[in-house]
């Protein structure tokens, strides 16, 4: 056992909860951690001859700043309000704690993205949660009658696991309307109804998350970004990030699937109607509860039925998500929107599940 403070403080991280990573090595039809199957092999392939370019025995010196010029080209925002990070995970830490002041309060959603609760937890960042309604929809005037004793405001747009966005009003409303700092995570956004970064450039304390990981289909590269005002840019940029936080190879792969947006576009539209699909599907059997969604997942309760679908789709080798409550949903499951062959067997596996 070690000694002394580094003991009770070891002890202590190690008796928080962790994030829960989904098992590894479980069936062929991962369909559990919201990656993106419909993107074409041809925009794998470009990125992965790019990511073979670079020389690794040399730091990628210049790279996240070529990086960061492809997004702005993508984003249409400047080059200054762009930063990157080892995956928006790593930007969300960095945020939380380099810039969150002694003894914060956060406002944010029950359900929120788990990542970020359990780095509160860490950070001993004490989190107010909004709790979703029956519909799973949140209460805007409820969030802003409580964001008074807030420093901090986190909201993902779409929220993982729910897959609700806000329309925009209200979420714009929400957002000019909070003293602190406040965190917007997109990394779902291109399967929602808008973005909200270009507010970046009019509200001093909005910092918008987004990801390579979920609409580029590129999880295992690791590319995340934010879009938020110059100051804060630059301070992330240029002290509390490392100098080179990005792989070269990453960069490279990154640099090249940004050039290829239609594909990308393609792949959204597809991910969209395949979610319009699964969720007709799903309420279509009349035994479950679902919501509507606006990221690349689908949310249901299984209710009484919840372990028993869940385990007879592992058996066959589909994971899906096991969420559990969700306010008073008591067996929620969340099931990512693959290809159309793997949402066909997903939806054939259910249907012959539930006859
Ligand atoms: C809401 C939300 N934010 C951020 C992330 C992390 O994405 P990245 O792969 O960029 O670290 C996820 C991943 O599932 C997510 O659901």
């Amino acid at each position: 056992m070690t000694r002394g403070w580094l003991g009770e403080r070891t002890r202590g991280i190690a008796a928080l909860g962790g994030y829960k990573k989904p098992p590894a090595g479980r069936g062929p039809l991962k369909m559990d951690s919201n990656e993106n199957y419909a993107i074409p092999a041809s925009f794998q392939e470009a990125a992965r001859a790019a990511a073979a370019t670079p020389d690794e025995r040399e730091y990628p010196l210049g790279g996240a700043e070529r990086l960061v010029e492809a997004l702005s080209a993508y984003t249409g925002m400047p080059a200054a309000m762009i930063g990157v990070g080892c995956g928006s995970d790593q930007i969300l830490d960095m945020i939380l704690s380099s810039f969150a002041p002694a003894g914060a309060r956060v406002l944010t959603s029950d359900p929120t993205f788990s990542f970020f609760e359990e780095r509160c937890k860490l950070r001993s960042i004490t989190m107010d949660k909004v709790p979703f309604g029956p519909g799973m929809e949140l209460d805007a005037s409820e969030m802003a009658s409580r964001s008074g004793g807030a420093d901090m405001l986190y909201l993902d747009s779409p929220n993982n696991p729910t897959g609700f966005q806000f329309p925009r009003g209200e979420l714009e409303g929400l957002v000019r309307s909070f003293e602190g700092l406040v965190i917007i995570d997109e990394a779902y956004g291109e399967f929602g109804r808008y973005t909200l970064s270009g507010l970046a450039a009019e509200v001093d304390n909005l910092v918008v998350v987004r990801t390579l990981s979920k609409s580029f289909g590129l999880a295992g590269l690791r590319l995340g970004y934010f879009v938020a005002p110059e100051e804060f840019t630059d301070a992330f940029m240029r002290v509390v990030q490392y100098p080179y936080p990005l792989a070269s190879h990453s960069i490279e792969a990154g640099i090249a699937a940004l050039a290829d947006r239609g594909a990308v576009g393609e792949a959204v539209s597809l991910v969209r109607s395949e979610r319009a699909r699964i969720t007709e599907a799903l309420s279509s059997l009349g035994q479950f509860e679902v919501f509507k969604s606006d990221a690349n997942f689908v949310l249901f309760d299984a209710g009484g039925a919840y372990g028993r679908v869940h385990s007879a789709l592992a058996e066959q080798g589909i994971a899906v998500r096991r969420v559990g409550r969700v306010g008073e949903r008591g067996g929620c499951l969340r099931v990512g929107v693959g290809s159309p062959e793997m949402n066909s067997r997903f939806l054939s596996a259910v249907h012959d599940l539930m006859r």
